[in-house]
């Protein structure tokens, strides 16, 4: 197998550098912008951030490694490439891995069903930023704007079924037509607005206060279950465990070594999830605001704070336009694992598939906009079906699925099969990469899984 001259069937990036974009834009979501500064102020700001450092490098990076090598040496959708490559190393059960395949796009399945729906009202933030709604208005009146419009669970829906169509379209579109071109648009725009945000922040904001917030080390708040909460974040936030980076890989030329790109896209996830924090909280400091809100800091606190200063309008409506296109670039890599499961199953086109799917999903959605208006009673366990779906899909599914790509490439496959996936030159990394994958990333991941199970995190 010549990973140099195999295309995927699905397609193929057109560069190196568009793979970076495209697998960057999956990492970078609302888990970064939103999710990452908050819990990082509520569980010890510095010291909460080495950890999750040292978890991006000691399970995120080698599995992102792992994953991207399983897609570029079989080039087909997560279930046919684990599949084929059991096969190849005389595995016993085959379609064993195969169904792992399945399990794991499933777990993008129902993260997007959710997905779409944050990311809705997203959308209808940016609109209601661009007409001046948070102007002048006082912290109870924009909570209180929050809280009726996630209650209308009409108006949330066809805003993340517009979401959901766009995304559909776009993945529907295929690799080249369709996610290369909204990439090539969106990313670039992505990172301005950031860094136009986080230069606004440094003039405008108490940008001292959020430094501090961010960086200033509190070991005495480093606790196990803090350590946990990190290490699940760092999946998350680097998309792993649901086939996605293996049907990335799949597209990737065979020409650039993976440990050195996965590096590159783990520094730019963590870089955005920075830059995301020292843009939030100078300025929430800065009108006296609280940062550990919980889910609702988005969608309260930052329109409290752009609607009490100058030039809030437009800072604001880049700000929620900036976290919609992240969130766009992110929907499409959770969907297209399954997409191409999909279509190499039931031999159909990617349109039959993205119709199909988009239907699927949009019906699955209805529990996440009912979560907040029609049923908002718990459902099961203590939960509304928006968090049911939550923790099966990110805290069982995606570990899980990470745990047996981890045992897959360490220990049931032989280890010098993947040099040739990994086109890595440096001998030393290609045996620190595999170490750690055998014994770190399996053993952290159970650690995750067992916190999630018994309760702990
Ligand atoms: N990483 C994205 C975020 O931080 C979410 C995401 C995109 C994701 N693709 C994924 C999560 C696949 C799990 C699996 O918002």
């Amino acid at each position: 197998m010549d990973v140099r001259k195999d295309v995927s069937p699905h397609g193929q990036w057109s560069s190196r550098w568009i793979y970076f974009l495209a697998a960057t834009g999956s990492a970078v979501g609302l888990g970064n912008i939103w999710k990452f500064p908050y819990i990082t102020g509520v569980y010890g700001g510095g010291a909460f951030v080495i950890v999750y450092l040292g978890c991006i490098l000691l399970i995120g990076l080698p599995l992102l490694i792992a994953e991207a090598a399983i897609g570029r040496r079989a080039r087909h959708s997560p279930a046919a490439s684990l599949m084929t490559i059991a096969r190849a190393e005389g595995r016993r059960y085959p379609r064993a891995w195969g169904a792992v395949g399945w399990l794991a796009a499933l777990a993008g399945f129902l993260i997007l069903s959710f997905y779409t729906v944050i990311a809705g009202w997203v959308v209808y933030y940016t609109l209601a930023a661009l007409e001046g709604a948070f102007t002048q208005r006082s912290a109870v009146e924009i909570t209180a704007l929050f809280e009726s419009h996630v209650a209308r669970p009409w108006v949330v829906l066809a805003y993340s079924t517009g979401f959901l169509v766009a995304t559909m379209v776009c993945v529907g579109l295929g690799v080249r037509r369709g996610l290369e071109a909204s990439l090539r648009f969106s990313m670039p725009v992505l990172i301005l607005l950031l860094v136009v945000l986080v230069i606004y922040a440094t003039i405008e904001g108490d940008f001292a206060a959020g430094l501090q917030f961010l960086f200033r080390p509190d070991f005495s708040a480093l606790t196990w279950p803090v350590v946990l909460v990190a290490m699940g974040h760092a999946f998350f936030s680097l998309g792993l465990g649901a086939g996605t980076m293996i049907i990335y890989g799949a597209y990737l030329p065979g020409t650039s070594s993976l440990p050195r790109t996965a590096l590159e896209i783990s520094l730019a996830d963590t870089a955005v999830a920075m830059l995301a924090g020292l843009a939030l909280f100078p300025i929430v400091f800065a009108h006296g605001l609280e940062p550990g809100v919980g889910p609702q800091l988005v969608f309260v606190t930052v329109p409290i704070a752009f609607g009490q200063m100058p030039g809030g309008v437009l800072i604001g409506t880049a700000f929620f336009l900036m976290l919609a296109l992240a969130a766009f670039t992110s929907a499409i890599s959770t969907i297209e694992p399954l997409m191409t499961t999909v279509v190499e199953r039931f031999g159909c086109s990617r349109r039959q598939a993205a119709c199909w799917l988009g239907a699927a999903v949009w019906l699955v959605s209805l529990g996440t906009v009912g979560s907040f208006s029609w049923w908002s009673e718990p459902l099961l366990f203590n939960r509304t079906a928006f968090e049911l779906i939550d923790f099966l899909a990110s805290n069982l599914m995606l570990p899980a699925g990470g745990l047996l790509v981890a045992l897959f490439v360490g220990w049931l496959t032989v280890g010098d099969g993947w040099r040739g996936a990994l086109l890595e030159r440096s001998e030393l990394s290609f045996r620190a990469w595999y170490w750690v994958l055998r014994y770190i990333t399996p053993l952290g991941i159970a650690a995750v899984l067992i916190a999630a199970l018994t309760g702990r995190t």
